[in-house]
């Protein structure tokens, strides 16, 4: 009880994201909390997927009647409640042990999208078993196609309401950060990490007693390889498919008969080849810095993608959201929505349940007020005359 209200109370001194990852970086084992946080190489694109939105700035139109602000809107055939959604990210119960199930609660307490990483640690059937809210499952192609088939057929037999193919992973990215830290299945230990996982011993000896990190879509597919023991990133270079191509998303669309979300677009010319597959949608992003670094920031490929495509498909700005007024120039750039990855997962990290609810109801509290004061009382009235380039 004790325990739980200090949680509580430390919850409740977070102001903002950034915050919550101050909370975050306390509460993990530092190659933990460094695997979650980091990116590729020098972490230039990481960076950037931020800082980019300051190269924005939001112009008010005042005394414009926002006594309501309607932030409800329709994404993926979902009406959510608000346009934030929750990105697949893989092995939740690393950074709290209620792993992706308290995230699933959560999303569908604040009316959102919940989407499942192939790499999570819990699996198709118990998050649709958690809460019949709307949820998205992400794949990956595997080099046995039967594995991608499998995961399509649990989907539809589960009533997910999308599926997410994500294209930015042929390999894992250069995560710096996890070999100085010897991050891994089985962690390389030096000094510091060790002092740093017995300083965060209730963490350690969950991770000894209960460890339950495994892959478990993968692990409870058909056919899969269970060669999982070097870790994610290594699990990775060997099981997915390099040589995929336009080709198999047109068979994905094929074996998936609803809507269909491209993740890791990037240029007009993609953005043209998803539709052309079959997306109907597509996730603008750089893998949140993880993967090609100095790939450019989403919030930058939104104005050219919207102009020539925009009416041919949903465009999701994924990376670097941490503010409100993120969310509004992504939207008055012509997003449909934004989705977030490291910004929940801090919260997660901070304190589970609760946790994940604070970071959302931060984010959702900030676009509120932002939009009241930018004088627009409807996410569906943004556009271009409330944003220019600094
Ligand atoms: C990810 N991301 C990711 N993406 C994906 O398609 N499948 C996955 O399994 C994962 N796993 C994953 C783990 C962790 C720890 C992070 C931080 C990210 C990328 C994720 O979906 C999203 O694109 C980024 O997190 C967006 O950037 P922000 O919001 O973190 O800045
Ligand atoms: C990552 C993988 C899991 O970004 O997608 O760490």
């Amino acid at each position: 009880m004790r325990t739980k209200s200090i949680v509580q109370k430390r919850l409740a001194d977070c102001n903002n994201i950034s915050d919550l990852r101050e909370l975050a970086k306390r509460n993990l084992p530092w190659p933990v909390f460094n695997y979650l946080d980091g990116g590729a190489d020098d972490e230039l694109s990481l960076g950037r997927n931020t800082d980019a939105f300051n190269d924005y700035e939001l112009l008010p139109t005042q005394l414009s009647d926002v006594s309501t602000i309607d932030m409800a809107t329709t994404v993926l055939g979902q009406k959510i409640e608000w346009p934030v959604f929750l990105a697949p990210t893989g092995a939740s119960r690393l950074f709290h042990h209620e792993a992706e199930p308290a995230v699933v609660r959560a999303a569908h307490k604040f009316g959102t999208i919940y989407s499942l990483s192939t790499l999570g640690t819990t699996t198709i059937e118990a998050v649709a078993a958690i809460s019949s809210g709307p949820k998205m499952y992400q794949v990956y192609i595997f080099k046995d196609r039967g594995i991608t088939k499998d995961f399509v057929t649990r989907c539809k037999e589960q009533k997910y309401d999308a599926l997410c193919l994500t294209v930015d992973t042929p390999v894992a990215g250069n995560r710096e950060r996890d070999l100085v830290t010897g991050f891994g299945m089985p962690p390389k230990l030096n000094l510091k990490s060790v002092l740093s996982y017995a300083r965060h011993f209730p963490w350690t000896i969950r991770a000894i007693l209960q460890p339950g990190f495994d892959m478990v879509n993968v692990t409870s597919s058909p056919g899969a390889s269970n060669e999982i023991s070097d870790g994610v990133m290594a699990y990775v270079n060997s099981q997915f498919d390099r040589s995929i191509s336009w080709k198999d998303v047109e068979w994905l669309a094929s074996q998936w008969d609803g809507p269909l979300v491209i993740k890791g677009i990037q240029t007009v010319g993609d953005a043209k080849k998803a539709v052309d597959a079959g997306a109907t949608a597509v996730m603008l992003s750089n893998h949140g810095g993880r993967q090609l670094e100095t790939a450019p920031a989403p919030v930058d490929c939104i104005a050219p993608i919207a102009a020539a495509l925009g009416d041919r498909l949903e465009i999701i700005c994924d990376g670097g959201v941490r503010r409100g007024t993120h969310v509004i120039k992504a939207l008055s750039l012509g997003a449909t929505a934004c989705s977030i990855g490291r910004g929940y997962l801090f919260g997660l990290a901070a304190g589970g349940q609760p946790g994940v609810e604070r970071a959302l109801g931060l984010l959702r509290s900030e676009v509120e007020r932002s939009m009241a004061l930018l004088g627009c009382n409807s996410v569906q009235k943004l556009g271009e005359k409330y944003i220019q380039r600094r």
